[in-house]
């Protein structure tokens, strides 16, 4: 293949998305980020502004997924690799979830990554090779009190892997799925905040917990979540495909 290889990765602004498209960057990848936020952070960063593109696009709706995908065609020619890590947390007791609630973390977390696998597939097949990475979690292997709709979601993710990797595998395609424990972003500050408001405890304490889950005792920086994102994208990984990789410093082993 001549030029440069072609990732397209939603969620892309900030959290282990934004640190997943640096390292695609680093790694001489021509970069497509999909996000319903703006990436100011991102571009702050010195890489080559011919290099990425920014696309906004919510993964839940299939006309912003199809255009954005259309764009990331048009733009750079191929996508060779399709990073599925844009998603969305519900920490709640199970009685207290609307219908909206279930609707919202559903079509996002995993009707979000049908949409995008479904629109950038025919690329691939006609490519004959491609690399598929979808974002699961430790709330997909034990059971986390108050977050069992996300888990069932990230649950869902692992058997969609499963099962696309022996379909897609005629055509040159791998599909793997990322299982991370705690990872500092966002998403798992807003949830620890939630929390401890819920609780009646303070975030440190409820922090302090969080971080024992984790064999070092801390949690993951989003860059260390990122790096074995690329390892399953990259040819390295050439022979892996079906497969859950659990970046989670033990949780799951304990
Ligand atoms: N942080 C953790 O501890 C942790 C652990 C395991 C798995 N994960 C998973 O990793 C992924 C990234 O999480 P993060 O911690 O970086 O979270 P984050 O909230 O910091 O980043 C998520 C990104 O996804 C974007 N996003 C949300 N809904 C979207 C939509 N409908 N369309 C397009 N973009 C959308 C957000 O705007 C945000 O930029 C998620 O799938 C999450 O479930 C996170």
């Amino acid at each position: 293949m001549e030029g440069k290889k072609v990732a397209i990765i939603t969620g892309g602004a900030r959290g282990i998305g934004e640190a997943a498209a640096r390292i695609f960057l680093d790694n001489g990848y021509k970069v497509s980020i999909l996000d319903i936020i703006e990436g100011r952070e991102f571009t702050k960063h010195s890489h080559d502004e011919n290099d990425f593109i920014f696309v906004k696009c919510d993964i839940s709706k299939e006309a912003q997924v199809k255009n954005a995908v259309s764009k990331t065609f048009e733009e750079f020619g191929r996508i060779d690799v399709l990073l599925n890590i844009a998603g969305v947390v519900i920490v709640k007791p199970i009685e207290e979830i609307t219908v909206d609630e279930f609707r919202r973390v559903v079509d996002v977390n995993i009707g979000g990554t049908f949409l995008m696998i479904k629109h950038v597939v025919p690329i691939m097949k006609k490519q004959r090779t491609g690399a598929i990475i979808n974002m699961a979690s430790v709330s997909g292997h034990v059971g986390q009190v108050r977050h069992s709709l996300y888990g069932a979601t990230k649950g869902g993710i692992i058997a969609f892997t499963r099962a696309l990797a022996w379909e897609l595998s005629p055509f040159g395609i791998r599909v793997n799925s990322v299982s991370p424990g705690s990872v500092d972003t966002q998403m798992l500050r807003d949830d620890v905040s939630g929390e401890a408001k819920r609780l009646g405890r303070s975030y440190e304490q409820v922090k302090k917990e969080r971080e024992a889950e984790q064999a070092f005792g801390r949690w993951a920086e989003p860059k260390e979540i990122a790096e074995a994102i690329f390892f399953l994208a990259d040819e390295r990984a050439s022979f892996v495909t079906g497969t859950d990789l659990l970046v989670d410093c033990g949780w799951v082993a304990k």
